[in-house]
């Protein structure tokens, strides 16, 4: 099955960034969220981005200028009645996707895969609210999107190698590399990652050293690019916490027990980049 047409649900950091490598391999990309601002202002990121590419000659003005034509806002989810392809990547919470699955499900026509881009979240689970459970799959995009490799894809129990097969092409279609991961809570990359990222965020509680200390120490000793506190800001406290929580409860293990300050921090509004502060402070 060829993907022309796209809908992206959700122009946050993930949406807006799938969007734009699917604009630029030349799909047709409805970019959907809640309001027209939103769309707007993530439009006006992409085009920043896609400039600096220009000036750095990684692309042309004229590719430019089709990324661009390729990009329709939508805040209205029956746009995707022709798409062949819906992502959805809007808050990771259960009912709030379900709600979108169902109506996606009554929206869309009969070939459309439905993928999510849920870091944690089971996807059967999801599947299981449509009527089209073997349409259904997990694409997990890494952050952010336009630089980095991975996908992974998780099939849910009741998703068809036919599927499977076209998210597969599709990723490749992208430029990226897939992976297929089997359905538990977390996948690989938030299994491995948010426990390192947690386990950063205890330090921190238990006063073993500073934010600026904790991340130089896994930047310098472990030659990771950025230390966990500044990777948990990128992401946002609240997405973090949400994987958390989705793993406590699937694993019923402590070791992904959230730490309380965590917790305390989505609770005051600091979440990170995009709220202007997290561990730490932003413009
Ligand atoms: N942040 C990361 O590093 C990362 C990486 C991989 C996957 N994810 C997953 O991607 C998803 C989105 O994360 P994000 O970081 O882009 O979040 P975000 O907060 O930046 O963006 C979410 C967007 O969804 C919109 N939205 C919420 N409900 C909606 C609805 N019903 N219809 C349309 N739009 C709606 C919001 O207005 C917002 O613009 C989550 O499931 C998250 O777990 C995040």
């Amino acid at each position: 099955m060829s993907i022309q047409s796209v809908m992206l649900i959700g122009a946050g950091q993930m949406g807006g960034g799938i969007a734009q490598v699917m604009a630029v391999a030349g799909h047709k990309v409805y970019l959907n969220d809640m309001n027209m601002g939103i769309i707007k202002k993530r439009l006006e990121f992409i085009e920043k981005i896609l400039t600096k590419d220009v000036a750095k000659g990684r692309i042309s003005e004229e590719q430019k200028a089709e990324t661009m034509k390729n990009l329709i806002p939508s805040t209205d989810q029956k746009d995707a009645a022709d798409c062949d392809l819906v992502v959805e990547a809007i808050v990771e919470n259960m009912d709030i996707k379900s709600k979108v699955f169902r109506n996606l499900d009554e929206i869309c026509k009969p070939s459309c895969i439905l993928a999510s881009n849920t870091s944690s979240l089971p996807i059967t689970e999801i599947a299981a609210v449509t009527k089209r459970p073997e349409q259904v799959i997990g694409m997990h995009f890494m952050n952010p999107v336009p630089v980095m490799k991975l996908v992974e894809i998780i099939r849910g129990i009741a998703t068809s190698d036919e599927t499977f097969a076209a998210i597969q092409e599709e990723s490749r279609v992208l430029h990226k590399t897939p992976v297929e991961v089997r359905d538990v809570p977390g996948f690989i990359s938030n299994r491995v990652l948010q426990i390192m990222i947690n386990e950063a965020i205890y330090c921190l509680y238990e006063g073993v050293a500073s934010v600026e200390d904790i991340d130089t120490v896994l930047k310098l000793g472990m030659n990771h690019p950025m230390g966990p506190l500044q990777l948990a800001d990128f992401i946002g406290l609240d997405t973090v916490l949400a994987i958390m929580e989705t793993m406590y409860e699937g694993y019923a293990d402590c070791k992904y027990r959230p730490c309380p300050l965590l917790r305390q921090y989505v609770k005051a509004g600091w979440l990170g980049k995009k709220s202007g502060r997290g561990f730490y402070k932003y413009d």
